[in-house]
């Protein structure tokens, strides 16, 4: 079956266009429709109830086709020719389930994606709203407060832009650095991408609307993504992606979940038992909704019997489950009554209780000035400066090269559903694949005109990088080259880690030429740096949003302290990863096939550790123009549970912000990998300054998977705590003797 992300979007056939909507129309039941009396509210809207009693009033006043049609959604684009198309649904957006204006149960407007109200690739004019910077450069913050700011942010203008669900939340871990969708998620450990993405997803909430987490699970790679099976250890899972869901399910209690594209140890997402039902459902006690992505669901019955609420994205014919076949497949006695029923009353008592139906999203004002300023202190924060020798950071001198990357013009984004058009629409129009998941899109923020605000003493010329050679010479004949370099990455497509268009030889000649360079990434994850020896510099911008180029040159020149941290490691080489090259790249479309993540739980850095590899930067990593030290570790149980106490000073000459990281370790060894993170935090310190700091570490953290229990268990014994500054270093150490303690899988932590 071909899936909706493997053609261009919004290109249908008229034919199949006409069977969608004639599938529409002939689906339900005909069923006689009580009307009530035209002055009286329907009991489900009345307030005083609980949002459970009034799922279950409105739930006793649908007909079994205004169930179903709470079940469904569409694919949002909208064309002229199309059949299906509903006056009711936001042009260019992902997706719309119909409202019930009979009882009047509003339908559900649905935006994506993380980053800011995204446009569906179709016929311009798109809509410009503010673009944060990618969800791994949220993640580089290591500042949930500001995660949260982020989310508050797009959330608000989801709401004013009439959408009362956004897709956002997206907590894949970084397995595979080529994963095209790694610039949307949260790195590579479950603690830090939980907590930050938790956090967008509380400020997205806060909007009165549904925020969706996805993609559950293992969604880990593009390639294949609708046939790759993924094989994975139970007890692998429940500490390494699922924990990141865990985690930010308890911090950002999302309304909805999407179930993901690709198979999980042979069975499909959206109808994984073991997934939605006993993990999500059971364990975790989760009470909202889960929802397919866009034209992932297969088989009805075991959809509806294996967890899944919502069918969304329907676009074409034959893909209809819940509202073609699911009414059948009840009257056959296939699907309980009662499995319907609990469906519908989780969708509506959702909506309810995050008041998405009492409060509407209505188009509005957006104040954008306000909403930059989100923006740009999320970018700020987010900037990682990897490498700084000879301190040729903060910029100084005369004269400074700028060059390449389209750095004269703008910033950046990642392609897919996730774009989003920052005001001033597409700064490099043109750029190829025309069709989705691009264009690739610069948003219209330039580093080049902010530095030169940012320096006005200095001369900063351009070069746009084309030409190695006149790049050099640019560069020599200046105190300090700055090169800008891209790799543009989207979903539906991963991705080689070495640098498109021959930018490492731009790099490498600039390099040659100007002792004083510094390289500044913009890419969607890591990637490989043959020439990090040869430059001074180097700063990892990720792709920063609709303020990146006034973020970047405020670190460039210093206006910033940069105090991002790498919520993913940054490897030497491709021998260095578990699969140097993603599995099932070339093979033919639809084709079934293995993936076995052997590295179980040891993703990202605890792989390389468990390896003895020596990462290009680690996880953790984040250089300051300050420095900061930790002492007076100390640790102790309290109420069962490990804390840990320290002090940290800043002891260098300027403000900054540290990102003090504990690490745990069994002293016996018998986790997957020797540590994990078990704690973190960001303070701000003014020169001189010192503050004291207590953590708790989730115990979940200290625990492995007690498969026969089916909880975690913490094994009783001697356990190293460490503070420290990046994955592989550290300050200070002390020694814990734990007790043994069981938690169920559904431990809330606390
Ligand atoms: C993506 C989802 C997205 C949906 C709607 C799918 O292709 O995988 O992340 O929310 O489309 O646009």
């Amino acid at each position: 079956m071909r899936h909706l992300d493997d053609a261009p979007r919004g290109h249908l056939g008229l034919g199949a266009l006409l069977l969608v909507g004639l599938s529409a129309l002939s689906c339900a039941p005909p069923a006689p429709a009580p009307s009530p009396a035209r002055d009286v509210l329907p009991s489900w809207q009345d307030r005083s109830l609980s949002p459970d009693q009034r799922a279950e009033r409105l739930l006793a006043e649908l007909t079994r086709e205004e169930k179903l049609t709470l079940l469904t959604g569409y694919f949002g684009i909208q064309k002229p020719t199309n059949d299906y198309r509903f006056p009711e649904a936001r042009p260019q957006s992902a997706g719309l389930v119909r409202g019930l204006p009979r009882v009047g149960f509003p339908p559900q407007w649905q935006t994506d994606a993380g980053s800011g109200v995204a446009t569906q690739g179709e016929a311009p004019p798109e809509l410009e709203r503010t673009l944060l910077p990618s969800g791994l450069a949220t993640a580089a913050t290591w500042n949930p407060e500001l995660a949260e700011q982020a989310g508050a942010m797009i959330g608000s203008e989801a709401r004013a832009s009439g959408f009362n669900v956004m897709l956002a939340g997206g907590v894949n871990l970084m397995r595979d650095p080529g994963n095209g969708r790694n610039f949307e998620y949260g790195g590579e450990d479950p603690l830090l991408a939980g907590t930050m993405v938790g956090a967008l997803v509380r400020g997205v909430q806060s909007n009165q609307i549904v925020s969706t987490i996805k993609h559950f699970a293992l969604n880990d790679q593009e390639t294949g993504r609708n046939s790759v099976d993924i094989v994975i250890d139970e007890g692998a899972a429940r500490l390494s992606d699922l924990l990141a869901f865990q985690l930010a399910l308890e911090q950002g209690d999302p309304g909805s979940v999407m179930c993901a594209y690709n198979l999980v140890n042979g069975e499909y997402s959206c109808q994984n038992d073991w997934l939605l039902n006993q993990v999500l459902k059971r364990d975790w006690g989760f009470p909202g909704y889960v929802m397919t992505d866009w034209g992932a669901q297969h088989d009805t019955v075991l959809n509806a019997n294996h967890g899944l609420d919502q069918e969304t994205g329907v676009q074409r014919q034959g893909q209809y489950q819940f509202l073609d076949k699911l009414s059948a497949a009840v009257d056959r006695g296939q699907v309980p009554d009662e499995r319907l029923d609990d469906m519908v009353r989780r969708v509506a008592r959702t909506l309810i209780a995050k008041g998405a139906v009492d409060a509407p999203g209505q188009p509005g004002p957006i104040d954008f000035a306000a909403h930059a300023r989100i923006s740009q202190a999320d970018a700020e924060e987010g900037i990682v400066l990897l490498k700084n020798e000879r301190d040729v950071l903060p910029l100084g001198g005369k004269r400074i090269a700028v060059i390449g990357g389209h750095a004269d013009v703008g910033v950046l984004t990642g392609g897919g559903s996730a774009q989003v058009y920052a005001p001033g629409g597409n700064a490099v129009p043109g750029l190829e694949p025309a069709n989705w998941p691009g264009p690739p899109v610069y948003a219209k923020s330039s580093p080049l005109l902010a530095l030169r605000a940012e320096l006005p003493e200095a001369y900063v010329s351009w070069t746009d990088g084309s030409d190695p050679v006149r790049a050099a010479r640019a560069a020599a004949q200046a105190d300090a080259a700055v090169v800008f370099v891209t790799q543009w990455t989207a979903e539906a497509r991963d991705v080689l880690l070495t640098l498109p268009e021959d930018q490492d030889r731009l790099v490498a000649a600039v390099a040659r030429a100007q002792r004083r360079t510094v390289v500044v990434l913009e890419t969607g994850g890591p990637v490989l740096m043959p020439w990090a020896d040869s430059v001074p510099g180097i700063v990892a911008a990720w792709y920063p949003g609709s303020q990146g180029g006034p973020a970047i040159a405020r670190v460039l020149s210093g206006a910033v302290n940069p105090s991002g941290h790498l919520p993913v490691s940054f490897p030497r080489a491709i021998e260095q990863l578990p699969r140097p090259i993603i599995v099932g790249l070339g093979l033919p479309r639809g084709e079934r096939f293995q993936v076995r993540y052997d590295e179980g739980a040891a993703v990202g850095y605890r792989w390389y550790e468990r390896q003895g590899f020596d990462p290009l930067f680690p996880f953790g990593h984040g250089l300051s123009y300050t420095r900061f030290a930790h002492q007076s570790l100390a640790a102790r149980l309290e109420d069962g549970e490990l804390r840990v106490r320290f002090e940290v000073r800043n002891t260098g000459a300027r403000g900054g912000k540290v990102v003090s990281q504990v690490y745990v370790a069994p002293v016996a060894g018998g986790w997957e990998a020797p540590r994990r993170l078990g704690a973190f935090a960001k303070v701000e310190l003014a020169p001189g300054a010192q503050t004291q700091l207590d953590l708790r570490v989730d115990p979940r953290l200290l625990a492995v998977w007690d498969g026969e229990r089916g909880g975690f268990r913490v094994a009783p014994g001697e356990y190293q705590v460490t503070i420290a500054q990046a994955a592989v270093e550290g300050e200070q150490s002390v020694k814990l003797t734990l007790p043994e303690r069981l938690l169920p899988a559904g431990a809330g932590g606390s």
